[in-house]
């Protein structure tokens, strides 16, 4: 549908928790205002950021201004944010914000560290903000880590839930807020001849790559605390993997897609040796990253075979990578296709031909490309690579898109379709969380890889004892 035959989300206040922290300047807030350029959200959108920091409405304005888009509309949504200066540890700010709230509609944004989550929850439904009466809606966001293992999650899942229903809970993964990720659902369900060859008969495995050239930067305390498979993999992978492999819901409403994506997730069989199925590895200089322990073992690179037990993906490996400072930022879904049934063309050089490919790409370019081989014109039979390409930023105007804009607007319009149920984070810890024991098992059992490269050696042996090879990254 197009953005003019939506309406526009209805009168309410978003309250963003962490009001001064990188994601609500860089991405929830520059989102808002294209939102309001969308004609989605109005005037009657007001915003109260809620932060540590010493200063005032004025303070907090200018310090947005810098990632803010300079049109009309982000001037006017900026005199509707105020800010909330408070230790949300405490219950004062709860009961503060309880006044200027009112009793009108409210949407809770958590972007605050993991840890505040759960208090933060509990706080909000003892000041009675989270109670939905006269027809008022108060709902609750909230950011990644949910939980660090299997059973952390379904702790911070119970401590939620005793307070608020699931109807008002809106777990974020950014990746459903990418094109390409959504786009999954409709070159599949839309596209009766890729739907068509979408199984064991004609898939020979899939291939899911984040690869991220930049490193761990600033972010030593957090990152060392979580390492590249609690961050990436039960969440921004696992959300490709569900849409990939997730079977047609019976219909578009959020709990049909949310159940199919957690049956999917319920699937994927618990590795037979966790420890040959995963590799870890660290980028040569992590350790004197500022905040990383001079002998960490945490990993900054995973790689993850696995298998979905279902009757469509029977006998069809998903390899997973993950990583950062690596040659390049890329992330893809390649759909490997197998090799024609009869080697028709053995005497030739056809015999060998690469597998024709489907890669939908998600970064640094939102596309997709179709990989297949054509025969070179002239009279010997010689055949050639090429590709079809779409790239979204040549069809349609993306520029200057957060990945943000989709995911508040259903948020405030009350879809939960882009969001985690309870269900499908915890089918996501429980698939991870046999190669968590394993590597906790055994920390030591980490490869150092060159910065600017594939990452290790063992990421590139896992796949070729198949018989396989990954794509290069960046290709
Ligand atoms: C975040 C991770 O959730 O996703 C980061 O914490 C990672 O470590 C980022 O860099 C990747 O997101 P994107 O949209 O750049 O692929």
């Amino acid at each position: 549908m197009s953005a003019a035959a939506l309406p526009p989300a209805p009168p309410s206040t978003l309250v963003i928790f962490g009001g001064t922290g990188d994601l609500t300047r860089r991405l929830l807030v520059p989102a808002l205002a294209n939102l309001c350029g969308d004609g989605l959200v109005g005037n009657d959108l007001t915003i109260i950021a809620i932060g540590s920091r010493e200063g005032d409405d004025e303070s907090l304005r200018a310090g947005l201004d810098e990632f803010a888009p300079d049109t009309d509309c982000w001037r006017a949504l900026r005199g509707r944010i105020t800010y909330l200066q408070g230790d949300f540890t405490q219950p004062d700010v709860f009961q503060t914000l309880k006044q200027r709230l009112g009793d009108g509609n409210a949407a809770f944004y958590l972007a605050t560290p993991a840890q505040f989550f759960g208090p933060i929850v509990d706080a909000l439904a003892d000041a009675g903000l989270m109670d939905e009466v006269e027809g008022r809606f108060q709902r609750v966001a909230i950011e990644k880590p949910f939980g660090h293992d299997l059973a952390s999650a379904q702790a911070l899942n119970r401590q939620i839930l005793a307070r608020v229903a699931e109807a008002q809970v809106y777990r974020i993964d950014h990746y459903l807020g990418k094109e390409t990720v959504q786009n999954i659902m409709v070159a599949r369900f839309a596209n009766p001849w890729i739907e068509a060859v979408w199984n064991n008969r004609y898939i020979d495995h899939v291939q899911i790559t984040a690869a991220e050239s930049i490193d761990v930067g600033t972010r030593g305390s957090f990152y060392d605390a979580t390492g590249a498979g609690r961050d990436m993999v039960p969440n921004h992978l696992f959300q490709l993997l569900a849409m990939i492999g997730m079977e047609p819901p019976n219909d578009l409403s959020a709990d049909a897609i949310r159940g199919e994506k957690a049956k999917l997730l319920g699937a994927v069989r618990p590795p037979d040796d966790a420890g040959a199925d995963g590799v870890r590895g660290q980028y040569e200089g992590y350790r004197e990253t500022a905040d990383v322990s001079a002998d960490s073992t945490t990993e900054t690179f995973v790689a993850l075979k696995l298998h979905v037990d279902s009757w469509r993906w029977g006998g069809v490996p998903f390899y997973l990578r993950t990583g950062k400072a690596l040659t390049a930022r890329d992330t893809e879904v390649a759909i490997v296709f197998r090799q024609a049934p009869l080697a028709l063309f053995r005497d030739t050089d056809l015999n060998n031909l690469p597998p024709s490919q489907l890669v939908l790409q998600l970064q640094p370019d939102e596309g997709i490309v179709m990989r297949f081989m054509v025969k070179q014109p002239g009279p010997e039979l010689r055949a050639v690579p090429v590709q079809l390409d779409f790239h979204y930023a040549e069809r349609f105007d993306i520029k200057g898109r957060t990945g943000y804009e989709t995911l508040l607007y259903d948020m405030l319009m009350g879809d939960q379709t882009l969001f985690q149920r309870a269900d499908q984070i915890e089918a996501g810890w429980a698939a991870v969380q046999p190669f968590l024991d394993a590597w906790g098992g055994r920390p030591d059992a980490i490869e150092t890889y060159a910065r600017g490269s594939d990452g290790p050696a063992g990421a590139t042996a896992l796949i070729e004892r198949d018989g396989r090879a990954w794509n290069p990254i960046g290709a």
